[in-house]
């Protein structure tokens, strides 16, 4: 009857979780090792906010993933716990669980898990500065009545419930909660609400699909980003351009400063760099207008979830 006990086991961990997702979006793919539990996506909200993995017991992941940013930083490029700056701007996390690839320019780093290790281990440089305090950290979290409980809730089958790899898929799990889509743009392609958009937004999405513009073709898809890993789609894989990722659009009013070095301040700018030519080598320069750019602006603007 082993069988029995194992399907009616596997039924509970899946009857524990029920995606709500927004209109017009499909299941993001989840690990077989790290199903989905409300546990522990409540388990790794509060670890995500966990100061303590941090080398100087402040720098948690929410630091440069701030939920009122659409969980990037608002800088342009990050510091470590060591002090050391960061290559790269921080991404926003909203929907992360649908990209095929993470990271600015790292093709091969394909799940959140696998992710994970640079913030929290990473040495070159150093962002949390994890790597040597392992057993530290676990032992401290071990030994408060509210983590051990957690963990044990979580990780119900695991003899020893706090280690690195249940945190690791314990945060993974509250990060493919992090779904983005109730904008503006949504509630006029999927609710059919014709007047979510204003006419600025709707000539700015003409412009921006158009092919003298040409933006829709890298800027594809749910999340602008190219395509979406998710259940029932193909086996998708991530844009790269000039070694660099197409970086998806949802909430892109909230996330300045932009590009992989944070170094354009505003959307404008953004759309002043696309004018002059952008990333296309030789450049090709658009020549908009003032008003096109204020369309393809205010188009930008209706990809914000409230
Ligand atoms: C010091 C700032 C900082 C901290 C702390 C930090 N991150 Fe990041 N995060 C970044 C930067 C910068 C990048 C871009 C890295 C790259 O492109 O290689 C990034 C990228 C990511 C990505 C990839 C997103 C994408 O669109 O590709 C995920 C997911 C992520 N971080 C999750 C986390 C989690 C989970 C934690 C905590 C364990 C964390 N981060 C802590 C700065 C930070
Ligand atoms: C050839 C593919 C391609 C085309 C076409 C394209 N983009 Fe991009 N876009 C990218 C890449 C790659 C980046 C990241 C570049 C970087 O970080 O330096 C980017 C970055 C952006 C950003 C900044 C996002 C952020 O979070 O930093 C915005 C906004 C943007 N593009 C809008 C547009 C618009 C509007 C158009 C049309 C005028 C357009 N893109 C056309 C590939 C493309």
């Amino acid at each position: 009857m082993l069988w029995l006990a194992l399907l009616l086991a596997s039924a509970a961990q899946a009857a524990d979780w029920a995606w709500s997702l927004p209109p017009g979006f499909p299941v993001p793919v989840v690990p077989a090792d790290n199903p989905m539990s409300a546990s522990k996506v409540a388990l790794g909200r509060r670890l995500f906010s966990e100061g303590r993995l941090a080398a100087d017991g402040q720098l948690a992941c929410v630091a440069c993933h701030r939920p009122e940013l659409a969980y990037t930083q608002g800088q342009p490029l990050p510091q470590g716990a060591a002090g050391q700056t960061l290559p790269f701007n921080a991404p926003t996390l909203a929907n992360v669980a649908y990209l095929p690839a993470y990271g600015w320019a790292s093709p091969t780093v394909t799940t959140l898990e696998a992710q994970m290790r640079t913030p929290l281990l990473g040495e070159h440089p150093v962002e949390m500065g994890l790597a040597g305090r392992e057993s530290q950290v676990l032992a401290l979290l071990r030994a408060e009545a509210g983590y051990a409980r957690d963990f044990a809730a979580a990780f119900p089958d695991d003899a020893q419930p706090v280690s690195l790899d249940n945190l690791i898929r314990a945060i993974a799990a509250y990060e493919r909660t992090l779904v983005s889509g109730r904008s503006a743009f949504d509630r006029y392609v999927f609710d059919a609400e014709l007047k979510a958009l204003t006419p600025a937004a709707k000539r700015g999405m003409g412009l921006f699909y158009s092919e003298r513009l040409g933006c829709g073709e890298c800027h594809a898809g749910l999340n602008f980003s190219g395509p979406v890993r998710a259940v029932g789609h193909e086996l998708a894989q991530a844009v790269f351009v000039r070694g660099l990722r197409v970086p998806g659009l949802r909430n892109v009013a909230l996330t300045a400063p932009y590009l992989h070095d944070g170094s354009l301040p505003t959307l404008r700018a953004v759309i002043d760099f696309y004018d002059r030519g952008g990333h296309q080598r030789p450049l090709r320069p658009l020549r908009l207008s003032a008003r096109e750019k204020a369309d393809l602006q205010a188009f930008l603007a209706s990809l914000s979830d409230p």
